[in-house]
Protein backbone atom coordinates (compact mmCIF):
# COMPACT_ATOMS: atom_id res chain seq x y z
CA UNK A 1 0.00 0.00 0.00
CA UNK A 2 0.57 3.38 -1.21
CA UNK A 3 0.64 6.88 1.06
CA UNK A 4 0.41 10.04 -0.27
CA UNK A 5 2.44 12.89 2.10
CA UNK A 6 1.74 16.54 1.96
CA UNK A 7 5.12 17.80 2.03
CA UNK A 8 7.02 20.57 3.23
CA UNK A 9 10.65 19.48 3.38
CA UNK A 10 10.63 21.01 6.58
CA UNK A 11 11.73 19.19 9.92
CA UNK A 12 7.83 17.72 10.98
CA UNK A 13 6.87 16.34 7.23
CA UNK A 14 10.32 14.88 7.34
CA UNK A 15 9.73 13.09 10.15
CA UNK A 16 6.19 11.76 8.70
CA UNK A 17 8.33 10.03 6.19
CA UNK A 18 10.18 7.57 8.32
CA UNK A 19 7.44 7.39 10.85
CA UNK A 20 4.73 6.07 8.22
CA UNK A 21 7.30 3.47 6.85
CA UNK A 22 8.01 2.29 9.93
CA UNK A 23 4.37 2.23 11.58
CA UNK A 24 2.13 1.50 8.50
CA UNK A 25 4.62 -0.37 6.29
CA UNK A 26 3.88 1.90 3.20
CA UNK A 27 5.17 3.61 0.41
CA UNK A 28 5.08 7.30 0.97
CA UNK A 29 4.63 9.73 -2.16
CA UNK A 30 5.56 13.18 -1.17
CA UNK A 31 3.31 15.85 -2.30
CA UNK A 32 4.34 19.43 -2.46
CA UNK A 33 1.81 22.26 -3.63
CA UNK A 34 2.95 25.40 -5.12
CA UNK A 35 0.33 27.94 -4.05
CA UNK A 36 3.01 30.81 -3.86
CA UNK A 37 4.16 30.07 -0.66
CA UNK A 38 7.87 30.86 -2.25
CA UNK A 39 9.27 27.27 -2.20
CA UNK A 40 13.09 27.40 -2.85
CA UNK A 41 15.38 24.73 -4.92
CA UNK A 42 12.33 22.29 -5.75
CA UNK A 43 15.29 20.35 -6.91
CA UNK A 44 16.83 20.11 -3.68
CA UNK A 45 13.33 19.30 -2.14
CA UNK A 46 13.24 15.88 -4.53
CA UNK A 47 16.51 14.76 -2.78
CA UNK A 48 15.17 15.69 0.50
CA UNK A 49 12.15 13.97 0.15
CA UNK A 50 14.46 10.67 -1.19
CA UNK A 51 16.83 10.84 1.88
CA UNK A 52 14.28 10.77 4.39
CA UNK A 53 12.73 7.55 2.41
CA UNK A 54 9.94 8.64 0.09
CA UNK A 55 10.02 6.54 -3.05
CA UNK A 56 9.20 9.80 -5.11
CA UNK A 57 8.28 13.63 -4.75
CA UNK A 58 4.91 15.19 -6.40
CA UNK A 59 5.01 18.90 -7.16
CA UNK A 60 2.38 21.06 -8.69
CA UNK A 61 2.46 24.09 -9.29
CA UNK A 62 -1.81 25.19 -8.13
CA UNK A 63 -1.20 28.97 -7.70
CA UNK A 64 -3.52 30.36 -11.06
CA UNK A 65 -6.49 27.48 -9.88
CA UNK A 66 -5.73 28.92 -6.31
CA UNK A 67 -6.34 32.28 -7.60
CA UNK A 68 -9.17 31.66 -9.53
CA UNK A 69 -11.37 28.70 -8.30
CA UNK A 70 -10.69 29.65 -4.31
CA UNK A 71 -9.77 32.73 -3.78
CA UNK A 72 -11.48 35.13 -6.40
CA UNK A 73 -15.05 33.32 -6.01
CA UNK A 74 -14.79 34.18 -1.76
CA UNK A 75 -13.65 37.44 -3.07
CA UNK A 76 -16.26 38.15 -5.28
CA UNK A 77 -19.01 36.64 -2.13
CA UNK A 78 -17.17 39.39 0.46
CA UNK A 79 -16.56 36.58 2.68
CA UNK A 80 -14.77 37.71 5.81
CA UNK A 81 -14.30 35.25 9.22
CA UNK A 82 -15.17 37.21 12.16
CA UNK A 83 -15.24 40.31 10.54
CA UNK A 84 -11.13 40.42 10.21
CA UNK A 85 -9.94 37.57 9.00
CA UNK A 86 -9.37 37.26 4.94
CA UNK A 87 -9.32 33.51 4.84
CA UNK A 88 -5.61 33.05 3.52
CA UNK A 89 -5.01 29.39 4.62
CA UNK A 90 -8.99 28.24 4.90
CA UNK A 91 -9.00 28.81 1.15
CA UNK A 92 -5.55 27.27 0.41
CA UNK A 93 -6.48 23.60 2.27
CA UNK A 94 -8.97 22.64 0.03
CA UNK A 95 -6.64 23.26 -3.39
CA UNK A 96 -4.31 21.31 -1.58
CA UNK A 97 -6.25 18.81 -0.44
CA UNK A 98 -7.90 18.33 -4.02
CA UNK A 99 -4.67 18.00 -5.68
CA UNK A 100 -3.79 15.48 -3.24
CA UNK A 101 -6.57 13.07 -4.36
CA UNK A 102 -5.58 13.75 -7.47
CA UNK A 103 -2.27 12.31 -6.92
CA UNK A 104 -3.28 9.49 -5.28
CA UNK A 105 -5.42 8.41 -8.14
CA UNK A 106 -2.44 8.95 -10.32
CA UNK A 107 0.13 6.96 -8.37
CA UNK A 108 -2.19 3.97 -6.87
CA UNK A 109 -2.79 5.23 -3.47
CA UNK A 110 -4.91 4.48 -0.96
CA UNK A 111 -4.07 6.40 1.87
CA UNK A 112 -3.23 10.29 2.67
CA UNK A 113 -1.74 12.13 5.57
CA UNK A 114 -0.71 15.18 6.58
CA UNK A 115 1.62 17.13 9.43
CA UNK A 116 -1.20 19.40 10.90
CA UNK A 117 -1.53 19.16 14.66
CA UNK A 118 -4.97 17.79 16.38
CA UNK A 119 -5.72 21.09 17.99
CA UNK A 120 -6.23 23.10 14.71
CA UNK A 121 -8.16 24.24 11.68
CA UNK A 122 -6.32 22.76 9.23
CA UNK A 123 -7.17 18.85 9.65
CA UNK A 124 -10.41 19.28 9.32
CA UNK A 125 -10.20 21.38 6.28
CA UNK A 126 -7.71 18.72 4.85
CA UNK A 127 -10.19 15.88 5.93
CA UNK A 128 -13.58 17.33 4.77
CA UNK A 129 -12.12 18.04 1.30
CA UNK A 130 -10.87 14.28 1.45
CA UNK A 131 -14.00 12.67 2.57
CA UNK A 132 -15.62 14.89 -0.13
CA UNK A 133 -13.64 14.01 -3.08
CA UNK A 134 -12.89 10.56 -2.68
CA UNK A 135 -14.40 8.44 0.85
CA UNK A 136 -12.17 5.22 0.04
CA UNK A 137 -9.35 7.00 1.31
CA UNK A 138 -7.73 6.16 4.18
CA UNK A 139 -6.21 9.29 6.01
CA UNK A 140 -2.97 9.28 8.75
CA UNK A 141 -2.59 12.07 11.00
CA UNK A 142 0.26 11.13 13.20
CA UNK A 143 0.52 14.51 14.58
CA UNK A 144 -2.70 12.58 16.72
CA UNK A 145 -1.07 9.09 16.73
CA UNK A 146 2.51 9.47 17.49
CA UNK A 147 4.81 10.05 20.82
CA UNK A 148 6.78 13.11 18.86
CA UNK A 149 5.88 16.00 21.41
CA UNK A 150 7.93 18.47 20.02
CA UNK A 151 11.21 20.10 17.82
CA UNK A 152 13.62 17.98 20.19
CA UNK A 153 11.44 14.93 19.79
CA UNK A 154 11.39 15.61 16.18
CA UNK A 155 15.47 15.66 15.76
CA UNK A 156 15.84 12.36 17.89
CA UNK A 157 13.67 10.27 15.71
CA UNK A 158 15.26 11.85 12.35
CA UNK A 159 18.50 11.12 13.90
CA UNK A 160 17.43 7.67 14.73
CA UNK A 161 15.93 7.16 11.69
CA UNK A 162 18.99 8.20 9.96
CA UNK A 163 16.96 10.87 7.87
CA UNK A 164 18.64 14.26 7.27
CA UNK A 165 17.64 17.08 9.73
CA UNK A 166 16.48 20.16 7.61
CA UNK A 167 19.15 22.82 8.31
CA UNK A 168 16.43 25.31 7.53
CA UNK A 169 16.13 27.54 11.16
CA UNK A 170 13.08 26.80 12.70
CA UNK A 171 10.92 30.02 13.08
CA UNK A 172 9.83 30.93 16.15
CA UNK A 173 6.92 31.35 14.77
CA UNK A 174 3.96 29.17 13.36
CA UNK A 175 3.37 30.41 10.01
CA UNK A 176 1.80 30.03 6.50
CA UNK A 177 2.08 31.82 3.93
CA UNK A 178 0.47 31.83 0.16
CA UNK A 179 -0.21 33.76 -2.62
CA UNK A 180 -3.40 35.70 -0.62
CA UNK A 181 -1.41 35.97 2.75
CA UNK A 182 0.64 35.52 5.86
CA UNK A 183 -0.01 33.93 8.57
CA UNK A 184 2.15 34.49 12.36
CA UNK A 185 1.10 32.39 15.18
CA UNK A 186 2.77 31.39 18.11
CA UNK A 187 5.31 32.41 20.28
CA UNK A 188 4.98 35.68 21.81
CA UNK A 189 1.45 36.48 19.82
CA UNK A 190 0.49 33.36 22.31
CA UNK A 191 -0.01 36.29 24.97
CA UNK A 192 -3.10 38.28 23.08
CA UNK A 193 -1.39 41.16 25.62
CA UNK A 194 2.21 41.14 23.86
CA UNK A 195 1.77 43.56 20.64
CA UNK A 196 3.36 42.00 17.67
CA UNK A 197 7.33 42.82 16.98
CA UNK A 198 8.45 45.12 13.89
CA UNK A 199 10.29 42.44 12.45
CA UNK A 200 7.95 39.77 12.53
CA UNK A 201 6.25 40.67 9.52
CA UNK A 202 7.03 40.18 6.50
CA UNK A 203 4.98 40.98 3.04
CA UNK A 204 4.18 44.28 4.18
CA UNK A 205 6.62 47.41 5.38
CA UNK A 206 5.43 49.00 8.59
CA UNK A 207 2.76 51.69 7.71
CA UNK A 208 4.96 54.05 9.82
CA UNK A 209 7.68 53.44 6.98
CA UNK A 210 5.98 53.56 3.94
CA UNK A 211 6.47 56.35 1.48
CA UNK A 212 5.21 60.11 2.77
CA UNK A 213 3.58 60.01 -0.88
CA UNK A 214 -0.44 58.17 -2.15
CA UNK A 215 0.09 55.76 -4.53
CA UNK A 216 -2.88 55.43 -6.73
CA UNK A 217 -3.53 51.57 -8.14
CA UNK A 218 -6.68 51.29 -10.58
CA UNK A 219 -8.40 47.68 -10.61
CA UNK A 220 -10.24 46.59 -13.30
CA UNK A 221 -13.71 44.18 -12.66
CA UNK A 222 -15.79 42.39 -14.57
CA UNK A 223 -18.63 40.60 -13.00
CA UNK A 224 -17.13 40.57 -9.24
CA UNK A 225 -13.44 39.10 -10.46
CA UNK A 226 -10.57 41.45 -10.32
CA UNK A 227 -8.91 41.08 -14.32
CA UNK A 228 -6.59 44.41 -14.38
CA UNK A 229 -4.05 46.13 -12.60
CA UNK A 230 -3.38 50.23 -13.94
CA UNK A 231 -5.24 49.11 -17.38
CA UNK A 232 -3.07 45.68 -17.65
CA UNK A 233 -4.45 42.77 -17.70
CA UNK A 234 -2.90 39.93 -15.81
CA UNK A 235 -3.61 36.05 -15.10
CA UNK A 236 -5.45 35.48 -11.56
CA UNK A 237 -1.93 34.91 -10.15
CA UNK A 238 -0.26 37.33 -11.57
CA UNK A 239 -2.25 40.04 -10.65
CA UNK A 240 -2.45 39.11 -6.93
CA UNK A 241 1.38 38.96 -6.75
CA UNK A 242 1.93 42.61 -8.41
CA UNK A 243 -0.96 43.72 -5.83
CA UNK A 244 0.84 42.29 -2.76
CA UNK A 245 4.32 43.90 -4.25
CA UNK A 246 2.32 47.76 -4.47
CA UNK A 247 0.09 46.88 -1.08
CA UNK A 248 3.37 45.49 0.76
CA UNK A 249 5.22 48.57 0.15
CA UNK A 250 2.56 50.85 1.27
CA UNK A 251 1.79 48.76 4.67
CA UNK A 252 -1.07 47.46 3.54
CA UNK A 253 -3.79 44.39 5.14
CA UNK A 254 -2.25 43.79 8.47
CA UNK A 255 -4.35 42.26 10.51
CA UNK A 256 -3.83 41.26 14.19
CA UNK A 257 -6.97 39.71 15.89
CA UNK A 258 -8.13 36.59 18.36
CA UNK A 259 -10.69 33.95 16.52
CA UNK A 260 -12.24 31.12 17.57
CA UNK A 261 -11.23 28.06 16.02
CA UNK A 262 -13.23 25.26 15.02
CA UNK A 263 -12.18 22.93 17.35
CA UNK A 264 -13.22 25.35 20.04
CA UNK A 265 -10.44 27.70 21.34
CA UNK A 266 -9.84 30.84 20.91
CA UNK A 267 -6.45 31.60 19.22
CA UNK A 268 -4.04 34.63 18.78
CA UNK A 269 -3.18 35.29 15.22
CA UNK A 270 -1.61 37.78 12.85
CA UNK A 271 -1.92 37.86 8.98
CA UNK A 272 -0.62 39.59 6.20
CA UNK A 273 -2.95 40.46 3.21
CA UNK A 274 -1.67 43.12 1.39
CA UNK A 275 -3.09 42.72 -2.30
CA UNK A 276 -5.91 41.12 -1.06
CA UNK A 277 -7.22 43.94 1.26
CA UNK A 278 -6.60 46.40 -1.76
CA UNK A 279 -8.82 44.22 -3.85
CA UNK A 280 -11.62 44.20 -1.29
CA UNK A 281 -11.66 47.62 -1.11
CA UNK A 282 -12.22 47.56 -5.12
CA UNK A 283 -14.96 45.10 -4.94
CA UNK A 284 -16.95 46.13 -2.12
CA UNK A 285 -17.14 50.13 -3.51
CA UNK A 286 -17.86 48.68 -7.05
CA UNK A 287 -21.04 46.67 -5.93
CA UNK A 288 -22.13 49.96 -3.96
CA UNK A 289 -22.52 51.18 -7.69
CA UNK A 290 -24.15 48.15 -9.29
CA UNK A 291 -26.10 46.36 -6.53
CA UNK A 292 -29.29 47.72 -4.88
CA UNK A 293 -29.89 47.72 -1.37
CA UNK A 294 -31.91 44.77 -0.29
CA UNK A 295 -29.63 42.92 -2.90
CA UNK A 296 -26.44 44.06 -1.02
CA UNK A 297 -28.25 43.41 2.23
CA UNK A 298 -28.73 40.22 1.65
CA UNK A 299 -25.49 39.35 0.05
CA UNK A 300 -23.87 40.33 3.35
CA UNK A 301 -25.95 38.32 5.15
CA UNK A 302 -25.13 35.78 2.64
CA UNK A 303 -20.75 36.45 2.76
CA UNK A 304 -21.22 35.95 7.21
CA UNK A 305 -22.16 31.91 6.56
CA UNK A 306 -20.39 31.83 2.82
CA UNK A 307 -16.93 32.74 5.07
CA UNK A 308 -18.17 30.33 8.23
CA UNK A 309 -18.41 27.65 5.97
CA UNK A 310 -14.61 28.22 4.36
CA UNK A 311 -13.35 29.07 7.50
CA UNK A 312 -14.90 25.29 8.93
CA UNK A 313 -13.18 23.26 5.94
CA UNK A 314 -16.36 22.91 4.00
CA UNK A 315 -15.36 23.82 0.44
CA UNK A 316 -16.93 21.21 -1.60
CA UNK A 317 -20.07 21.90 0.32
CA UNK A 318 -23.31 21.79 -1.55
CA UNK A 319 -24.43 25.01 0.50
CA UNK A 320 -21.36 27.24 -0.19
CA UNK A 321 -21.33 25.60 -3.96
CA UNK A 322 -24.89 27.26 -4.20
CA UNK A 323 -24.28 29.96 -2.43
CA UNK A 324 -21.52 31.25 -5.47
CA UNK A 325 -24.31 30.38 -8.04
CA UNK A 326 -25.95 33.45 -5.95
CA UNK A 327 -23.04 34.92 -5.93
CA UNK A 328 -22.36 34.73 -9.39
CA UNK A 329 -25.77 35.97 -10.32
CA UNK A 330 -25.88 39.31 -8.17
CA UNK A 331 -22.44 40.17 -9.45
CA UNK A 332 -22.95 39.95 -12.97
CA UNK A 333 -23.11 43.60 -13.62
CA UNK A 334 -20.32 44.52 -10.84
CA UNK A 335 -18.08 45.35 -13.99
CA UNK A 336 -15.99 48.41 -14.27
CA UNK A 337 -12.64 50.11 -12.42
CA UNK A 338 -11.72 51.22 -8.73
CA UNK A 339 -9.30 53.20 -8.03
CA UNK A 340 -8.02 52.51 -4.57
CA UNK A 341 -5.50 55.16 -2.45
CA UNK A 342 -2.61 53.12 -0.65
CA UNK A 343 -1.25 55.32 2.04
CA UNK A 344 0.30 54.37 5.40
CA UNK A 345 -1.46 51.23 5.90
CA UNK A 346 -4.65 52.54 4.10
CA UNK A 347 -6.28 51.67 1.40
CA UNK A 348 -9.56 53.87 0.74
CA UNK A 349 -11.39 54.40 -2.46
CA UNK A 350 -10.54 57.29 -4.57
CA UNK A 351 -12.68 57.34 -8.18
CA UNK A 352 -15.30 54.56 -8.67
CA UNK A 353 -17.17 54.13 -11.93
CA UNK A 354 -18.81 51.39 -13.66
CA UNK A 355 -21.04 51.08 -17.48
CA UNK A 356 -23.72 49.40 -15.37
CA UNK A 357 -23.97 51.75 -12.49
CA UNK A 358 -27.40 52.01 -10.47
CA UNK A 359 -26.09 55.65 -9.22
CA UNK A 360 -27.84 58.22 -10.94
CA UNK A 361 -26.73 61.88 -10.36
CA UNK A 362 -29.90 63.39 -12.17
CA UNK A 363 -32.15 62.09 -9.08
CA UNK A 364 -29.58 62.18 -5.87
CA UNK A 365 -28.36 65.28 -7.10
CA UNK A 366 -29.29 68.37 -4.26
CA UNK A 367 -29.80 70.73 -7.54
CA UNK A 368 -32.91 69.45 -9.71
CA UNK A 369 -35.12 66.78 -10.48
CA UNK A 370 -37.31 65.28 -12.44
CA UNK A 371 -37.74 61.93 -11.90
CA UNK A 372 -38.15 62.40 -8.25
CA UNK A 373 -40.83 64.42 -6.94
CA UNK A 374 -40.34 65.28 -3.24
CA UNK A 375 -43.87 66.14 -2.91
CA UNK A 376 -44.15 61.84 -3.15
CA UNK A 377 -41.88 61.64 0.08
CA UNK A 378 -45.12 62.60 2.39
CA UNK A 379 -47.36 59.83 0.97
CA UNK A 380 -44.38 57.54 1.40
CA UNK A 381 -43.11 58.31 4.84
CA UNK A 382 -47.33 58.19 5.94
CA UNK A 383 -47.74 54.97 4.96
CA UNK A 384 -44.07 53.46 5.54
CA UNK A 385 -44.87 54.81 9.21
CA UNK A 386 -48.01 53.64 9.29
CA UNK A 387 -47.29 50.01 12.08
CA UNK A 388 -45.31 52.71 14.24
CA UNK A 389 -48.35 55.33 14.23
CA UNK A 390 -50.86 52.36 14.93
CA UNK A 391 -48.70 51.39 18.00
CA UNK A 392 -48.48 54.88 19.45
CA UNK A 393 -51.86 55.31 18.77
CA UNK A 394 -52.73 51.83 20.96
CA UNK A 395 -50.37 53.31 23.49
CA UNK A 396 -51.68 56.64 24.27
CA UNK A 397 -55.39 55.53 24.02
CA UNK A 398 -56.19 56.86 20.73
N1 LIG B 1 -5.75 30.52 12.16
C1 LIG B 1 -5.68 30.56 10.73
C2 LIG B 1 -6.71 29.63 10.14
O1 LIG B 1 -7.22 28.81 10.82
C3 LIG B 1 -4.30 30.27 10.23
C4 LIG B 1 -3.82 28.86 10.40
C5 LIG B 1 -2.39 28.74 10.00
N2 LIG B 1 -2.00 27.38 9.78
C6 LIG B 1 -0.76 26.95 9.98
N3 LIG B 1 -0.55 25.68 9.70
N4 LIG B 1 0.21 27.70 10.41
O2 LIG B 1 -7.03 29.68 8.99
C1 LIG C 1 -2.15 23.36 12.99
O1 LIG C 1 -2.66 23.05 14.06
O2 LIG C 1 -1.68 22.50 12.21
C2 LIG C 1 -2.06 24.81 12.58
C3 LIG C 1 -3.12 25.69 13.13
C4 LIG C 1 -4.49 25.43 12.59
O3 LIG C 1 -4.69 24.49 11.85
O4 LIG C 1 -5.44 26.17 12.94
Amino acid sequence: NKVVLAYSGGLDTSVIVPWLRENYGCDVVCFTADVGQGIKELEGLEAKAKASGASQLVVKDLKEEFVKDFIFPCLRAGAVYERKYLLGTSMARPVIAKAMVDVAREVGADAVSHGCTGKGNDQVRFELTFFALNPELSVVAPWREWEIRGREDAIEYAKKHNVPVPVTKKSIYSRDRNLWHLSHEGDILEDPANEPKKDMYMMTVDPEDAPDKPEYVEIGIVSGIPVSVNGKELSPASLLAKLNEIGGRHGIGRVDMVENRLVGMKSRGVYETPGGTILFTAVQELESLTIDREGFQEKDRLALKYAELVYAGRWFDPLRQSMDAFMAEITKTTTGTVTVKLYKGSATVAERQSPYSLYRQDISSFESGQIYDQADAAGFIRLYGLPMRVRAMLEKGL
